[in-house]
């Protein structure tokens, strides 16, 4: 059985990488479609070894097209989604547009994938935030052991969450420091070259950013609403990978020879923790790569029944484009829905 899979979005970080993963994870998709915004009409973009040419995304007919992997943003998510969804198309949105809509099912598929079968409701898959996707695939089977109660969680999230004009910003900031030239920022509020921001998206009114509270938000939904999570996003100058300081509290104890010993063993997980001079993860060696990275895992005295641990993934790969292919491939491997018939 073989789909007809729509990437709209392609020429983006996000897009380019969902192309890329289709071909490399072999997803049963007898076309593949790419689209874009108008301004890239005729842009090509590279769908394993085929060149495929950017089509504008207003004027597509997706009555013939099964999957739509979609990651162009909320505006056009939350207009487009349910048109999409309306023509008999599956959306898979990698916006916060419908995350937290009660008919959307927000799928990690190494944590909820049984979720996924709710997606009737509206015909829309959310995909979560980069930063919340590696840390539920961390979280998931330590909470299945001893129950967690509290997290809290410093996020290092690389530019590529932002964007591919937030990249090319890093780059630009980077080579006028050098050249001592004027640096310029237009996509952060501030200098991000050889510097920090403790702030990713808009403030909410308690002080908290969006980030944060997406973090929260979209944890209860995936995991469990009794999870407390508080978190500090932060943006740093590291081109793809977040990284994550976490600390958890739980209801039970649990060692950190437990917790490592199920961390091997969950899916979507790779233990690097080593106690030695470069014995821990990096984002530089996590980007490109699937699997989220768990080290620094250790007891922690402060609390009862405390760990902490260092998280790091690919933001593009697991964080957006790998979880939206693999949870068309729930749709595909549980049969949740068949492909349409091929226009003769
Ligand atoms: N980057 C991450 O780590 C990450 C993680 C999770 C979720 N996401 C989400 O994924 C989405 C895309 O992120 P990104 O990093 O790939 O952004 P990006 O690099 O800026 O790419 C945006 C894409 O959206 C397309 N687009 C913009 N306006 C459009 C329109 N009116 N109609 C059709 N296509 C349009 C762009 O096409 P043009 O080139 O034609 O403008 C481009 O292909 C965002 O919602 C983001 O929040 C990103």
């Amino acid at each position: 059985m073989e789909y007809k899979v729509a990437v709209a979005g392609a020429t983006g970080n996000v897009g380019r990488e969902m192309l890329d993963i289709l071909a490399e994870r072999q997803f049963p998709a007898r076309e593949v479609v790419a689209l874009a915004s108008s301004r890239s009409a005729g842009v090509e973009v590279s769908w394993g070894e085929k060149t495929l040419k950017c089509r504008p995304l207003e004027h597509y007919d997706f009555s013939a097209t099964d999957i739509c992997l979609m990651s162009a943003g909320s505006v056009v998510a939350r207009e487009w989604a349910p048109k999409i969804a309306a023509q008999g198309c599956v959306v898979i949105d990698n916006s916060s547009a419908w995350r937290y809509d009660a008919n959307v099912p927000l799928i990690v598929p190494e944590v909820n994938a049984d979720a996924a079968a709710g997606f009737r409701g509206r015909n829309i898959i959310a995909n979560p935030n980069c930063s919340t996707a590696q840390l539920v695939v961390a979280l998931k089977p330590l909470h299945d052991k001893a129950t967690i109660r509290r997290v809290v969680v410093a996020t290092y999230q690389s530019v590529s969450g932002a964007g591919k004009e937030a990249m090319d910003e890093l780059f630009a900031q980077t080579r006028a420091v050098f050249v001592s030239d004027t640096i310029e920022a237009k996509k952060f509020p501030k200098r991000i070259a050889f510097n920090l921001i403790p702030e990713i998206d808009v403030f909410m009114e308690d002080g908290f950013t969006k980030e944060e509270w997406k973090m929260m938000a979209e944890t209860k939904k995936i995991l469990d609403p009794a999870i407390k999570l508080t978190a500090t996003c932060v943006r740093v100058p590291v081109f793809i990978g977040h990284s994550e300081a976490v600390n958890i509290e739980f209801a039970r104890p649990i060692s950190a020879d437990e917790a490592r010993a199920i961390l091997r063993e969950a899916p979507g997980c790779l233990v690097i923790d080593k106690r030695e001079p470069g014995g821990s993860i990096t984002p530089h060696e996590a980007a490109g790569e699937d699997a989220t990275y768990i080290s620094r895992i250790r007891e922690d005295s402060t609390v009862e029944n405390g760990l902490s641990l260092w998280v790091v993934a690919d933001n593009l790969r697991k964080g957006a484009a790998l979880n939206a292919v693999q949870i068309a491939e729930v749709l595909v491997n549980r049969k949740l829905i068949a492909p349409k018939k091929k226009a003769a």
